[in-house]
């Protein structure tokens, strides 16, 4: 029993000071449940409402991609600079330090290889070692216009459903098959039914017509994929452009893994997402990191 007698008597209540009811930082998520938004701002910097996503997710259908043959070697010296992880439970599992504290976000579909249909996907990981992982959000593939365009879509909505149950946001990647126009009309129509129908982010591709009526026109935050690797100093102007035309950040993996100097061009890509460096500034700065390093 407490020492009653002893109990100090509070008296600050501060009446004079209204409390502080604050909006949630990030767009369309004012709304969502504590827990969920406390991952969410481990994924986006609440300073900026941005993130740098390290994406080496990639083996879950196409193996040891260039690059990431040796996780260990290639990526772990990556970690430090990236606000977010994003990969499969195999390699967090195998290869990722659970000292490792930056926000995980687990790619949650799979069941298909770069050898047959790729939309055929299926959930292919349990909401419960999702948290047992303490993941931070949870990633679905999802292919509109293609072959397997509804299984893909309810693939999403379970996740956002067991998803929402326990806090944890689910992430929809828009996957663009080699058939469908890369496009702001098609990525309008992507992002929207991935929003309409409950994910919490998207990732979708960038293009140099119209993306801002791609940003403009889903309620959610948006980040972009590198696709393919191509010159640094491009990789760094799509990514400005990106984020001035309303994304919320970059889920990287190529352009950062595959570049001659991965640390430098993680670094130059963090000055464009958070500092809104320009494309040319970034480069020089991804340069002389380069030439310091000696890479
Ligand atoms: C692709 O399906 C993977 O999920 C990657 O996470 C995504 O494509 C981003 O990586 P990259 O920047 O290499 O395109």
């Amino acid at each position: 029993m407490p020492d009653v007698d002893g109990f100090k008597e509070a008296k600050k209540f501060h009446t004079d000071i209204p409390q502080k009811t604050e909006g949630f930082f990030l767009k369309g998520s004012n709304a969502y449940d504590w827990g969920l938004k406390n991952r969410l701002a481990r994924i986006f910097n609440p300073d900026t409402g941005r993130t740098v996503m390290l994406a080496f997710d990639h083996g879950y259908f196409q193996g040891p991609t260039t690059g990431l043959e040796r996780i260990d070697v290639s990526i772990l010296p990556l970690i430090p600079y990236a606000d977010t992880l994003m990969l499969t439970r195999g390699v967090l599992r195998t290869l990722i330090p659970p000292s490792v504290t930056k926000p995980i976000v687990v790619r949650a579909s799979g069941g298909t290889s770069i050898l047959k249909e790729l939309s055929n996907e299926e959930i292919a990981v349990d909401m419960e070692d999702a948290i047992r992982l303490n993941v931070c959000a949870v990633a679905v593939q999802v292919f509109i216009g293609g072959e397997y365009e509804k299984q893909s879509i309810i693939n999403m909505t379970r996740l956002v459903d067991m998803g929402t149950r326990y806090g944890i946001p689910t992430l929809a990647v828009t996957a663009v098959g080699k058939e469908m126009a890369r496009d702001a009309r098609y990525f309008r129509l992507a992002t929207r039914i991935c929003a309409e129908l409950g994910a919490h982010y998207i990732k979708t591709y960038y293009v140099d017509e119209g993306f801002e009526t791609v940003t403009a026109a889903c309620p959610v935050p948006i980040v972009i994929a590198g696709g393919k690797k191509i010159p640094e100093l491009d990789a760094l102007k799509m990514a400005y452009n990106a984020i001035q035309q309303g994304a919320s950040g970059v889920d990287m993996g190529r352009n950062i893994f595959q570049s001659e100097a991965p640390v430098a061009m993680i670094q130059a890509v963090r000055a464009v997402v958070h500092e809104n460096e320009t494309p040319e500034k970034a480069y020089e700065l991804y340069q002389t990191l380069k030439n310091e390093s000696g890479a």
